[in-house]
This record gives C-alpha cells, sequence and structure tokens, in this order.
C-alpha cells in the first residue's frame, strides 16, 4: 500500500535537520510521495530545495496569510520563478487567518488575490490555509471559477465543506479527524465523496492520536487513513487506491515519475 502526505512542512526548522531519516520512517509506513509546503518565502526556497533531493519529494511555494505582509511585488516576482520549477505542483499554503490575526486583513486578502493570480496564470492548483474565514475565504474562490484546490486541514461547517466542494475543492484531513472531540469533522468525512479527499498530516504540527501534542512526521499519515478507512467502511487497501488517485487527479505532475504499479 501507498500513501501521500499532501501537506507537511519537512521545510520546518522541526524537521528540517533530520529530513532524510523522517523521509526514511516515511518511506518505512508506506508514505512514498510527500508534498512540502510553502508558507513563506524563505520557506517556499527550502522546500524547492528539498524537492530536487530525492523522487519522493515535491514542492509548493506561497506566503501564509499571518506572513502577507511579506507578499510584495518582489516576493511575488519571487515566488513567480519558483513556481516555474518542475518540482513545484501548486501555489500554497494561501488563504485568510481571522483567528490568529497576525497580519492587516487587507494585507491578507491582497496576498490571497495575488497569489491566486499567480496559481491560475501558471496553471496550478492552489492549497488553502483557512481559520475562522470560511465565508469571506469561500468568497474569494468563488471570484477564480478556473482555479482549484485543497481546503487544507478543514475545519469548516458541513455547509463550508458543501460549497468548497462545489467549487471543485479538495478537503484535506489531518490528525484531527482522530481526535475524541471531533464528531462534527468524522460526519463530515463520512458524508462527503470519496473522490474528492486528500490525506496529510501538516508535520511537524497536529500529530494524530495516540501521538497527540507530540510532533507530527508523516510516517504517522497510516493512523489518519485508518479512520477515515473506518468512516467509509474501506479496507486500507481501497482507501490507498481511492486517494492516491485524487492525488493524482490535483497534482498530476506528482504521478509522471512514479507510475502506478501494482
Ligand atoms: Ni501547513
Amino acid at each position: 500500500m501507498r500513501w501521500t502526505d499532501t501537506h507537511c512542512h519537512l521545510n520546518h526548522e522541526q524537521l528540517l535537520p533530520e529530513w532524510e531519516a523522517v523521509l526514511f520512517r516515511a518511506q518505512q509506513s508506506g508514505v512514498e510521495r510527500l508534498i512540502i509546503i510553502g508558507y513563506d518565502l524563505p520557506s517556499s526556497e527550502r522546500a524547492v530545495h528539498l524537492a530536487e533531493q530525492s523522487p519522493a519529494l515535491w514542492a509548493t511555494v506561497g506566503i501564509h496569510p499571518n506572513d502577507a505582509t511579506q507578499c510584495t511585488p518582489d516576493t511575488l516576482a519571487r515566488l513567480h520563478a519558483l513556481s516555474l520549477h518542475p518540482r513545484v505542483v501548486a501555489i500554497g499554503e494561501i488563504g485568510l487567518d481571522f483567528y490568529r490575526d497576525l497580519s492587516p486583513r487587507e494585507a491578507q486578502y491582497e496576498a490571497f488575490h495575488a497569489q491566486l493570480t499567480l496559481a491560475q496564470e501558471r496553471g496550478l492548483p492552489v492549497v488553502i490555509h483557512c481559520r475562522e474565514a470560511y465565508d469571506p475565504l469561500l468568497d474569494v474562490l468563488e471570484q477564480y471559477p478556473r482555479v482549484r484546490g485543497v481546503l487544507h486541514c478543514f475545519s469548516g461547517t458541513g455547509a463550508h465543506a458543501e460549497r468548497g466542494l462545489a467549487l471543485g475543492y479538495y478537503l484535506g484531513i489531518g490528525g484531527v479527524v482522530t481526535f475524541k472531540n471531533a464528531e462534527s469533522l468524522r460526519a463530515i468525512v463520512q458524508a462527503m465523496p470519496h473522490d474528492r479527499l486528500l490525506l496529510e498530516t501538516d508535520a511537524p504540527y497536529l500529530a494524530p492520536h495516540p501521538y497527540r501534542g507530540k510532533r507530527n512526521e508523516p510516517a504517522y499519515l497510516p493512523l489518519i487513513a485508518q479512520s477515515v478507512a473506518s468512516l467509509w467502511n474501506l479496507s486500507l487497501q481501497e482507501l490507498s487506491a481511492l486517494t492516491e488517485a485524487n492525488v493524482n487527479a490535483l497534482m498530476p505532475q506528482t504521478a509522471l515519475q512514479k507510475p502506478e504499479s501494482r
């Protein structure tokens, strides 16, 4: 069985110093593809650099809403240049964060629009970060009908999920689905279409049960898969086939060097 961690931060200081060991443990768990998510310019550059080191690794580039004020014309030009790299498969993580509100909302909107425009120009999907801003965020996504992507670490309501799915977005499901108090998320996952779910760890954050609160790693992805498989009444083999096909559909470059085999 093979899995893809569609959202991890091997480029984060908690994982970067031992990224080779982290990758090795992931591969031992069947996690054969890892998509490393940028969140500011330096981390985007590190993601691309890591993706050059192994055929298992891919990168995204983008400015997180918490750092929206860094999204200057110079930064955008650099992101555009990075997005041309053959190992870059999406723009992200980008979005709106009204929970931490670390950047003025005006700057968040400006950075979000600029990076959605970049994704549209480049024909790349987007990796969306959203905290307590689903309604305004979905209003923005509606303005870019040609852009597709994933609502990473989905934490909205059933109505938000329906709206995102109707726009063609995938839901990124991670460790939270294994938490005792996540009944509402599990109900959403149970009801959602099987061809729209992407598995992710968000490592080093949000470790699944029984590692909750500890440093997360891509090697824990199968614990998340187990939760989803039981919600859907599927075997792990069946879930693996479904979720691998979903990754290939949204990020087709990642499938090129690793043709499906049995
Ligand atoms: Ni993340």
